[in-house]
């Protein structure tokens, strides 16, 4: 069954703006999406009929709103498959999902002279905290490198493991390349030799049917901003012997089970890394974008933004000058590219101007921009909204950036 393209606009009401005199072209995805009204919907309903604090009270609109809240995690382990709500934990976001077992992980199991391996395509959030991680336990960061067409080199990441590699921590889609890589693959390879692997899944989880048994990782973070829902609301997956293993990563009300002046014994999974008050409100709304995104299909959705990326690709191509950076045949629906010599701060206000919103710059992801040797790429993303006809403008934009600045 295809999309009906038409008709998602219509839940969307963002989109139906109009910029500097033209209808609003979004082409920012890979950075945050929009939400559809029925995610706005499920916040106001939630503030309207359930809000209260969650998991410490007996009265009505405290069970009621837990609840909500617990049921949100069922459907998210649903989602993606996990075998158990235990191993489905509420975060802010990817960053702070990675900076979890970073944190929790180096404490309990990286010593010093241990190894972690990552790749130079990580964006700063699953590249910082293992590395200053690594900095702290005298432990060495290990970056494998890609080829000309964006991909991972996997035969020298296959070369890096040895008997100290503790973790392989990388990324399921480049937010900068849009590579998609073999992660079936490496964490085959890599649990041939016992070693776990985590995946930031920022990318992924928007754009590909995902399913954590299947992939057997043994953590997976995601953003609920990059999936139609709410900022500030995020899941951790881990498999349940490995979040039982890690120590907590932050302390405070809800983690514990019971707090004497010398000792404090913690909670169980999942309430043992949910410290403090949570994002009940980006619950419901992550909730709502997951039944959004099974109604119209995760198959239909990627199949659909396959098509978006291939009519680009082909329509920029030609442009003179241009420069694709990722043209793996593996790829999401994202295109990072220069032309000639023009600075893409100066491209992307020209286009911005034509009213559509393209990312420029590292897109925090330094150490590929220096490997690459450029200062930055201009990157527009598709997501399910997107049209043929919006792509066409951007093409006619890139041609006018050519123009006033050749
Ligand atoms: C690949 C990747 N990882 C991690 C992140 C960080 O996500 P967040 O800022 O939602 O925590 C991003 C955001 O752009 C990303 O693209």
């Amino acid at each position: 069954m295809s999309l009906d393209i038409q008709k998602i606009r219509e839940d969307f009401p963002i989109l139906k703006q109009q910029i500097y005199k033209r209808p609003l072209i979004y082409f920012d995805n890979a950075a945050s999406t929009q939400k559809p009204r029925q995610v706005i919907d499920a916040i106001r309903y939630y503030y309207e009929s359930d809000n209260c604090n969650i998991h410490r009270g007996v009265h009505y609109l405290s069970v009621k709103a837990t609840e909500a809240y617990e049921e949100a995690r069922r459907e998210i382990r649903h989602f993606i498959n996990a075998k158990s709500t235990h191993e489905i934990i509420f975060t802010k976001g990817t960053t702070e999902s990675l900076n979890l077992v970073a944190s929790s992980f180096g404490k309990k199991f990286i010593r010093p002279g241990d190894e972690v391996i990552t790749t130079i395509m990580e964006h700063h959030s699953n590249f910082v905290p293992w590395q200053q991680m690594c900095l702290e336990r005298e432990a060495r960061l290990r970056v494998a490198g890609i080829d000309d067409q964006g991909r991972l080199n996997m035969e020298e990441l296959e070369g890096m493991i040895n008997e100290k590699t503790r973790m392989i921590a990388l990324t399921h889609v480049s937010n900068v390349l849009g590579t998609i890589n073999p992660v079936s693959e490496i964490i085959a390879l890599a649990h041939r030799h016992d070693i776990p692997v985590l995946i930031d899944g920022a990318q992924g989880i928007s754009h590909l049917p995902i399913d954590v048994q299947e992939l057997d990782c043994d953590f997976y973070c995601f953003s609920g901003h990059k999936m139609y829902a709410p900022m500030g609301i995020g899941v951790l997956y881990g498999k349940e012997r490995w979040l039982e293993a890690l120590p907590p990563y932050q302390m405070g009300g809800e983690m514990i089970r019971e707090v004497f002046v010398d000792r404090t014994t913690f909670n169980d999974l999942p309430f043992k890394f949910e410290a403090g008050t949570p994002n009940v409100e980006g619950v419901a709304g992550l909730r709502s974008a997951v039944k959004y995104l099974q109604e119209l299909g995760m198959g239909e959705i990627a199949a659909y933004e396959n098509s978006l990326l291939h009519y680009a690709t082909a329509k920029l191509a030609p442009v003179k000058d241009i420069r694709i950076y990722g043209t793996s045949s593996q790829k999401a629906s994202l295109i990072s590219f220069l032309i000639g010599n023009i600075h893409p701060y100066d491209a992307g206000m020209v286009i911005d101007k034509m009213g559509i919103a393209v990312r420029t710059g590292h897109h925090c992801a330094q150490p590929l921009i220096d490997y690459l040797k450029i200062a930055g790429t201009i990157r527009t993303s598709f997501a399910f909204y997107n049209t043929i006809e919006e792509i066409d403008a951007l093409v006619k934009a890139v041609y006018r950036v050519r123009e006033m600045f050749s």
